[in-house]
């Protein structure tokens, strides 16, 4: 049965992060309705193993489906470069991560071969950006830094234009974790969190203008955009794009912490459900 256009599409993180990728989905594809599961009871997952996150995913994109959804997308870099790969085989719906996205565009932009990928402890320990770019060019040399004080960071506030003294701090840790990357003399640095691109103009500062940013959030939304037009499953103009997201913790933080990562979109109904039943 040929999938129905107008269905929404799916979308899951660990938690709040994913949003940043709602954001890119809503700014292309503005007439999409979408549903989004946070997995707030569960989060982090840039610390946990291959089975966990395959695990989690596993049963996330089993309400998703029974949310009849028409593709999936998986906002979260860590179950992307962790789960993917397996769960992709167990499905019939379309399904996209964000890794390859980030790694194919950090192929395309980079100049002097050098990359650089920041993630979770995870993500950097699967090795997929950086199998992904050699794989696509080998005469790339990546350089992997995971960064795990980022995510507490920026759920705190500590982001981009925050108050000075809070930016103090952030700028102390990118300095702790990005000296490294820097000396590498990288000219590409892939943004391989969710949560990354809130520090995308301090991380920059840092890495000064000669390093390109990659946002694998906003390739990802683009990849979306096509495989949905190549299946003719875009939604049709008249449709009103809307939101409804779903959280496995109670929805207080996700609700505070939302308008963070969404900017200048709007949110829509939060509710609470028990994950592990599916
Ligand atoms: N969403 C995760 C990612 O993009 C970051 C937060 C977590 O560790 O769960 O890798």
């Amino acid at each position: 049965m040929k999938a129905d256009r107008q269905a929404p599409i799916g979308v899951f993180d660990s938690g709040v992060g994913g949003l940043t990728v709602v954001r890119e989905i809503m700014r292309n594809l503005p007439d999409e309705r979408i549903v989004y599961f946070g997995d707030t009871a569960r989060v982090p997952y840039g610390s946990k193993s291959k089975n966990t996150v395959i695990r989690y995913s596993r049963q996330i994109v089993h309400f998703l489906e029974t949310q009849q959804v028409k593709a999936i997308v998986i906002a979260c870099n860590t179950a992307s470069a962790l789960a993917l790969d397996t769960i992709e085989k167990e499905i019939d719906l379309p399904i996209i991560g964000v890794v390859k996205p980030g790694a194919q565009m950090a192929v395309e932009t980079t100049q002097n071969k050098r990359v650089g990928v920041i993630a979770t402890e995870s993500t950097i320990q699967s090795g997929l950006y950086q199998q992904l770019i050699t794989e696509a060019d080998p005469a790339i040399t990546v350089y992997g830094k995971p960064c795990p004080l980022f995510v507490p960071l920026v759920e705190a506030g500590y982001v981009d234009h925050s108050e000075e003294s809070r930016q103090q701090v952030t700028k102390l840790v990118i300095a702790q974790y990005l000296t490294e990357v820097r000396e590498a003399g990288v000219d590409t640095l892939i943004l391989g969190c969710t949560h990354y691109p809130l520090l995308k103009t301090m991380i920059g500062e840092f890495m000064g203008q000669s390093v390109t940013l990659v946002d694998p959030a906003k390739t990802a939304a683009h990849h979306l955009e096509q495989m949905l037009s190549e299946r003719g499953l875009k939604a049709a103009q008249e449709h009103e794009g809307q939101a409804h997201f779903y959280v496995s913790d109670v929805p207080d933080s996700f609700v505070q912490t939302a308008d963070l990562f969404l900017g200048e979109y709007k949110g829509g109904p939060v509710d609470q459900i028990a994950i592990d039943k599916y």
